[in-house]
């Protein structure tokens, strides 16, 4: 079926009380954006993008305008970049664990997918060796995420360099979902784009910046392929949608206020959750990044997390359960939301985690 399971299931249960289930931060309200009424545009100059925010966003990494492709929300920069690059049969490399709409995208297109392993024994990180496997001639595209979801793992420039070699060896390209990286703030790594012509990177104002409403994505890669991706979103309209992209370009120039909301959030957050973490250690293990948005603990004691997922909706809280990224004895945790219930979801979860141990 064209369409993803776990989408289909965010959509519908994942919603609650003491909801960490998100991946974003919560999000931002008019005033947050700072928007007086001339922001707001309907109509204008918009073809290919407004050129004002294509100018932004390549400002931010450094890059030219002709390197950037407007999509909608991370998701919509992955299609564009999947759909004009994919033809039914050819060949996809995509990491596992993964974001589940990823592979749903690269089946929708026709592509023969096959996989590479992210080992939660060796903490979630890309193993080029693993890659080295099972690349081949008819690889035409790796995808990957980087912070990982769900581990929230940063990536090393340098393995990813190695992918990028990899790749290059075999006429292939690499797709590097950024979607998490902006909360990193100013301990992000290079984006992919400035690690090798291979890479296309694609991020959006959803996560980091809790705007996801707005449907604020990019791509960003070579110039020619970004401008073979602009002619493959004719077919989504005649122009783009302006009122996103002139309030995705009042986020930009009140980027650093954004900044400022999310980490006021996230600090107190990772803090709760890590004490969290370490202090249930008979019961779970996990990979601890030092920043991020999710986590993706380990049940010591138990084949899947499903009755540990429902026995917290009873509590209204909600979890993601590990089966929709291949992995059911973990659950990822997200932590982006209001202080007080992030505390109240992990005292229910701890309840839980004592009660079955
Ligand atoms: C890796 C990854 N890519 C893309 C998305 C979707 O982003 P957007 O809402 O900007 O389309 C998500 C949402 O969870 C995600 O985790």
């Amino acid at each position: 079926m064209k369409s993803s399971v776990y989408m289909t299931w965010a959509k519908r249960h994942a919603a609650a009380r003491y909801n960490l289930a998100g991946s974003g931060i919560l999000g931002c309200s008019p005033q947050d954006l700072r928007l007086r009424p001339e922001d707001i545009l309907l109509n204008g100059d918009n073809a290919d993008g407004l050129p004002a925010l294509r100018a932004a966003i390549a400002a931010k990494y450094g890059a030219s305008p002709d390197q950037v492709v407007l999509g909608q929300g991370t998701s919509g920069a992955n299609f564009l970049a999947c759909a004009t690059l994919l033809e039914p049969g050819d060949e996809v490399l995509v990491e596992q664990p993964v974001y589940e709409p990823l592979l749903a995208l690269a089946r929708t297109l026709g592509a023969t997918v096959k996989r590479f392993a992210r080992r939660f024994e060796n903490g979630y990180r890309i193993e080029p060796e693993s890659i080295r496997r099972s690349i081949s001639r008819r690889t035409k595209l790796l995808v990957l995420t980087s912070p990982h979801n769900p581990s929230g793992v940063v990536a090393e420039p340098a393995v990813l360099s190695e992918v990028a070699d990899l790749a290059a060896g075999v006429g292939a390209r690499v797709l590097l979902d950024e979607v998490y990286r902006d909360i990193l703030f100013e301990d992000a790594p290079p984006s992919g784009l400035h690690l090798g012509p291979q890479f296309i990177a694609t991020n959006s104002l959803t996560k980091s910046y809790g705007l996801s409403g707005l449907r604020g994505g990019w791509v960003l890669c070579d110039a020619e392929l970004a401008e073979r991706m602009r002619r493959m979103n004719d077919l989504m309209g005649a122009v783009g949608p302006m009122p996103t992209e002139a309030l995705s370009l009042q986020a930009f120039r009140n980027l650093s206020h954004l900044e400022s909301r999310s980490r006021a959030l996230i600090e107190p957050n990772a803090r709760l959750v890590h004490d969290f973490l370490r202090s249930h250690a008979a019961a779970i293990e996990c990979v601890i990044p030092p920043r991020s948005l999710t986590v993706f603990p380990r049940l010591k004691h138990a084949t899947s997390c499903d009755l540990l997922h429902d026995r917290l909706r009873e509590r209204q809280t909600s979890i993601v359960p590990g089966r929709f990224f291949e992995e059911p004895r973990h659950f990822r945790l997200g932590f982006g939301v209001q202080t007080a219930d992030v505390a109240e979801g992990l005292r229910h979860l701890s309840e839980l985690l004592r009660e079955h141990s």
